[in-house]
């Protein structure tokens, strides 16, 4: 890889042991890959937050950096709200632990948003190159917005963080965003909500694996992309998408798509992710709620009660900026936390069954939480928690 005289000092060790490490990784990463330099970035997203996945390891190697990030950076998840941890029921234990990974996170200069939805706090643009790790995040930043990020692993988001910089290969160079299979659907909906397309990106991902697909015959609103993209990056390995005539990027490769291999996805298949399972908590909010999302929730919610615990997630910020819909969603005994989710958090665990809207939570419930997971509308998630 071709260094810039910075680069050279930072891998000979002139501004720190860490950031020197750091270098290394990411030199190692474009060297395998064969990237022919550095690209600086706008922004990194910061995986491996909550001490559930991360572990005493974990922790022991984030606490062994000295560091600050020189870009703006934000966390993943964590394993509980920070602030309402114990009304979630989490042990003393675990969010001791917790909250040293997220003291450590802070001296590293990442900013403590923990969401997977960074797309709502700061503006991400068109053309924007990133070093985003969480995969819907991914998904969502290079389909929806046209910015261009690889599917960093944690440990590489931070090291770009505390370097400002990324290799400059795969999904940052244009020739690698095309298309390489067309995926039809048929029988869509008129006006599908993000649960439809969660089941919908369940499917496809299966079928598309680490390719690049691009969609005809739906118009999915932009929490639909969010969920879509969610759930394939979590049965596939997709970190693009097309949707015709609705994502950025769709207009420049619509002409080429001549000797693609097509698959065609039909509502039947999309409605058999569906089941009737008994289940005994409900979440939305995977990825975390927009606040449209928020909104559709209490719209739905509003004079009701909730007769099993109802878990929302959705990012501080956007929780601060809509008090009246998360005030009338708590009216009705449901919960909306920050920080965290019904997948990176202990606090599912303790379920036997959950039902979400989330295609991506359905597939990671059951390896993650230990219980069974029943994928639903948001509109059926409301009424089954409130029957
Ligand atoms: Fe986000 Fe947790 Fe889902 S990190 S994408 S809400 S699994």
């Amino acid at each position: 890889m071709q260094l810039d005289p910075d680069d050279e000092r930072i891998l000979a060790g002139e501004f720190g042991e860490t950031r020197q490490q750091m270098m290394e990784l990411l030199v190692g990463l474009g060297t395998v890959y064969g990237a022919e330099r550095f690209v600086p970035i706008a922004s990194a997203q910061v995986s491996g937050a909550s001490y559930k996945t991360i572990g005493e390891w974990g922790l022991e190697w984030l606490s062994s950096l000295d560091a600050r990030a020189v870009v703006p950076a934000v966390l993943n998840p964590v394993g509980m709200d920070l602030e309402r941890w114990q009304e979630m029921g989490i042990d003393p234990a675990f969010a001791k632990k917790q909250e040293q990974v997220v003291a450590v996170y802070r001296r590293l200069g990442i900013r403590l948003e923990c969401t997977c939805t960074p797309y709502y706090l700061s503006l991400t643009g068109y053309g924007d190159h990133l070093a985003w790790s969480e995969s819907s995040a991914v998904c969502y930043a290079n389909s929806a917005i046209g910015a261009r990020t690889n599917r960093e692993g944690g440990p590489t988001a931070l090291a770009a963080a505390l370097v400002g910089k990324t290799p400059y290969y795969g999904l940052h160079l244009v020739e690698n965003r095309k298309p390489t299979v067309v995926v039809r659907v048929e029988g869509a909906p008129p006006s599908p909500d993000a649960g439809w397309y969660g089941a919908l990106g369940v499917i496809a991902g299966r079928q598309v694996g680490s390719r690049i697909p691009f969609f005809s015959g739906i118009r999915p609103t932009r929490d639909g992309l969010k969920s879509l993209g969610a759930a394939m990056a979590a049965t596939g390995a997709v970190a693009l998408f097309h949707v015709d005539r609705i994502t950025p990027e769709a207009r420049v490769f619509s002409y080429d798509l001549g000797g693609l291999e097509a698959i065609t996805v039909g509502s039947d298949e999309v409605a058999a992710a569906w089941s009737g399972i008994p289940v005994d908590a409900v979440a939305i909010g995977c990825p975390h709620c927009s606040g449209e999302e928020l909104g559709l929730i209490a719209s739905l919610l509003e004079g009701k009660r909730v007769t099993k615990p109802l878990y929302v997630f959705a990012a501080r910020r956007v929780i601060r900026e809509h008090p009246r819909e998360v005030a009338v969603i708590e009216r009705s005994g449901a919960r909306v936390y920050a920080d965290t989710c019904m997948v990176v958090s202990p606090a599912f665990e303790r379920y036997g069954a959950v039902m979400t809207s989330s295609g991506k939570a359905s597939v990671y419930l059951p390896s993650l939480c230990g219980g069974a997971a029943r994928l639903g509308t948001v509109e059926e998630c409301v009424a089954e928690a409130t029957s």
